[in-house]
Order: C-alpha cells, then sequence, then structure tokens
C-alpha cells in the first residue's frame, strides 16, 4: 500500500460513519468544472478524455476547487468521468463541447453484447490511469481533505451505451428493458462486474470514500427499479465491502429521482444517500430513520439567485437536516456551467458559519 500524508480535516469521514461532527461538512458535485475560469482555460488546452487519461492533469483541475477556496470545501472529488467503463467495455465515447457524451456507435440489439463489448475487463490494464490519477492527487492534496472515487451505476451506464449520449424520453434503452429484459439483466450484470474491479482498484488506489451515480434512477417506475436498477447497486455495494474488508470505506449512492426508493435505499449496504432537492429533510428522515447519512440537497439553480436567497436556503437545509451528525452538505444534482463562482463561496462560508452557529445552540 502507497503512503499517503496525513488527514488534516476528516469531517465527512466521520459524518458518512454515523460520528458527530462540530458542523455538517460540504463538498459539491462537480466541483471541478466549467463554473471556474481555471478549469474552462485547460479545456481549451486538451480534450476532455486526455484530461482523464493524464493523472498530471486530472490531478490539476481536482485541486482547483479545492485552491480557489481554500479550506471550505471538506471533500475532493477524483476529475473522471462515468463514461470511463463503457469505454472500458470497447466503446468509443467523445465529449462534444457544449452537447456533451456522444457515443458513435451505440449498442443497438443485443447481439451487441457479444458481438462488440470486452466482456473480460481488466480494470488495472483499461482503467489504470484512473488509480494513477487518485493516487498522484491523493498525494497532492497533502491530507487537506479526503478524496473521493466515483462510478456510475449499472442502469445509468447501460441507457448511456445504448441512447449514445443524453436522452429525454430514454426510449431506446427502455426498449431493451422491455422487449429484451433477459439479454438487459445480462448487460446489466456485466457493467456491475466492472464497477465492482473499478471501485476496488479506486479504493486501493488512495480513494477514502466513493459514490455511485444512478443519474438516471428516476426514469423508471417503482417496480422496475427494483428489478433493473437496485439488485446492481445493492451487488456493488455488498460485493466490494465484502472483497475489502477492514479497507472498505464509506459508499454513497446517488439515484436521482428515486424518492420512492428512499426505504429500499437505507437498507442495501451504503453508508450515504445523496438527495435530489425534491425531497424534503423531514421526510428523508422519517423514512431513513437514522440508518444511513443523508447528502444533499439544494437545488443548484438557487446559485442564480443572489445571496440573499443562497444563506436562506442553507440555513433551512441545515435546519431541516441537522447539523452535527449524519449529515453532509451538497447539491441536489451537479453545479451548472453558468454559475458564478463567487455564489460557490457565499454558499460554502454560509455552510460553515450557519453549521457552526446552529451547533452552539
Ligand atoms: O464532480 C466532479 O467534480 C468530478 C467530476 C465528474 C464529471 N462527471 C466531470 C465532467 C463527475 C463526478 C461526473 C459524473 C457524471 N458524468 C455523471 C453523474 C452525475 C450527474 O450529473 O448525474 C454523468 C451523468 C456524467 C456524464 C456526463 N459527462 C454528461 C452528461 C456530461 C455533459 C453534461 C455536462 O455537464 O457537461 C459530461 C461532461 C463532464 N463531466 C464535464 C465535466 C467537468 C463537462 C465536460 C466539458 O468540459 O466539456
Amino acid at each position: 500500500m502507497t503512503e499517503f500524508p496525513p488527514l488534516k480535516n476528516d469531517l465527512i469521514l466521520r459524518a458518512a460513519r454515523g460520528e458527530k461532527t462540530e458542523r455538517a461538512p460540504v463538498w459539491i458535485m462537480r466541483q471541478a468544472g466549467r463554473y471556474l475560469p481555471e478549469f474552462r482555460e485547460e479545456r481549451e488546452k486538451h480534450d476532455f478524455f486526455t484530461i482523464c487519461r493524464t493523472p498530471e492533469l486530472a490531478t490539476l483541475i481536482t485541486l482547483q476547487p479545492i485552491n480557489r477556496y481554500d479550506g471550505l470545501f471538506d471533500a475532493a472529488i477524483i476529475f473522471s468521468d462515468i463514461l470511463v467503463i463503457p469505454q472500458a467495455l470497447g466503446l468509443v465515447v467523445e465529449m462534444v463541447p457544449g452537447k456533451g457524451p456522444h457515443f458513435p456507435s451505440p449498442l443497438e440489439e443485443p447481439a451487441d453484447i457479444d458481438n462488440r463489448l470486452n466482456k473480460k475487463v481488466d480494470v488495472y490494464k483499461e482503467l489504470g490511469y484512473v488509480f494513477d490519477a487518485i493516487t498522484m492527487t491523493r498525494k497532492a492534496l497533502e491530507g487537506r481533505v479526503p478524496l473521493l472515487g466515483f462510478i456510475g451505476a449499472p442502469w445509468t451506464l447501460m441507457s448511456y451505451m445504448i441512447e449514445g449520449g443524453g436522452s429525454n424520453t430514454l426510449s431506446k434503452s427502455k426498449t431493451w428493458l422491455f422487449k429484451y429484459p433477459e439479454e438487459s439483466k445480462r448487460l446489466l450484470q456485466i457493467i456491475t462486474d466492472v464497477a465492482v474491479d473499478f471501485l476496488i482498484g479506486q479504493i486501493k488506489a488512495g480513494a477514502q470514500m466513493v459514490q455511485v451515480f444512478e443519474s438516471w434512477g428516476g426514469e423508471l417506475s417503482p417496480h422496475d427499479f427494483k428489478l433493473f436498477s437496485l439488485p446492481y447497486i445493492k451487488q456493488i455495494a455488498d460485493r466490494v465491502k465484502k472483497q475489502l474488508k477492514d479497507d472498505a470505506v464509506p459508499m454513497t449512492i446517488f439515484c436521482k429521482g428515486s424518492w420512492y426508493a428512499l426505504e429500499s435505499l437505507s437498507e442495501i449496504g451504503y453508508d450515504t444517500i445523496s438527495l435530489d432537492w425534491t425531497i424534503d429533510p423531514a421526510y428523508a428522515k422519517s423514512i431513513t430513520k437514522g440508518r444511513v447519512t443523508l447528502q444533499g440537497n439544494m437545488d443548484p439553480s438557487i446559485l442564480y439567485g443572489g445571496d440573499e436567497i443562497i444563506r436562506s436556503t442553507v440555513r433551512t437545509m441545515l435546519e431541516g437536516f441537522g447539523t452535527n451528525e449524519r449529515y453532509i452538505v451538497n447539491l441536489g444534482h451537479g453545479i451548472l456551467p453558468t454559475v458564478d463562482p463567487e455564489a460557490v463561496r457565499v454558499f460554502l462560508t454560509t455552510v460553515h458559519s450557519v453549521g457552526l452557529e446552529l451547533n452552539k445552540n
């Protein structure tokens, strides 16, 4: 195992483990991204996936928000993308500026599983660059904050692999679910197997907590969520924790839109559940009953509304979730690219000041 500098701020790890914290820790999904001018500057020089594949660049960009908001973030998240798993499985993915991910030839029919996918993925060979980036970033962080790793969940990745990019209806991937359910489950299992190895590799490389992104969970009915999402995200938590034993780290599940699944999500082995902004804190707490840590959930667009609404929303959120136990502050989804970086500073300083204030009462 690599030696890393000692950790100076472990708030987020304590919150995830259910220990008391002096204030609620905070980070933001997509905190290293296009709202930062220093990110856009690097992005003009390099293609998106070149950055992901070059540990020095991934490290530089992961640290950008940590340096800019010195001392205000309580975690860093490794710069990468959920779509590196489809790439490892053999599909070509491009990142088109202003449009998002594009697969020139997505999966079209179940026969493509056998004809086109690399089904024996050696994650050290195909995704070793992510492990190298994690080890390098963890050293460069010098213990300032913990480093988070992440993956996309199987259903979300399957959708991208079939839709070929973003989609409003997911009609192609849903055609697979409803016309070819057995073949769909086979594909979901293939993705799950890679996801397990990939997360274990990230943790061995130095990730101190990990998040699973089921960004398209809310596109499924509760019934279909139980068939096509839940078993696979459960399997990921079970297998990662079982294989790592004492080296396991806290795991977070983010199922955007799956409010109906909150109870099941609190029973499948994750330490933390990340919530979108459609869920009220009191409701989430009443369903999960302190079994897990909750994370979230400010509407990212509040950051467009000016200082006053940012401050009042943060206060209401902290009052709702509680500030010293089983709570991590975040947005309810990724930060949007046109947000003013100074609005993020207002958000972060308010989380610190109101968090400390409420804890004294
Ligand atoms: O949070 C972080 O700072 C770490 C980096 C990170 C990125 N993508 C960088 C990125 C993380 C955790 C992701 C996860 C991701 N990627 C998700 C799950 C979270 C979610 O938003 O639901 C998804 C669905 C993707 C796939 C993806 N990547 C999309 C749909 C897009 C285009 C939309 C967009 O916001 O641009 C991306 C591109 C992407 N991933 C960018 C960044 C910084 C912008 C790309 C660019 O610079 O052109």
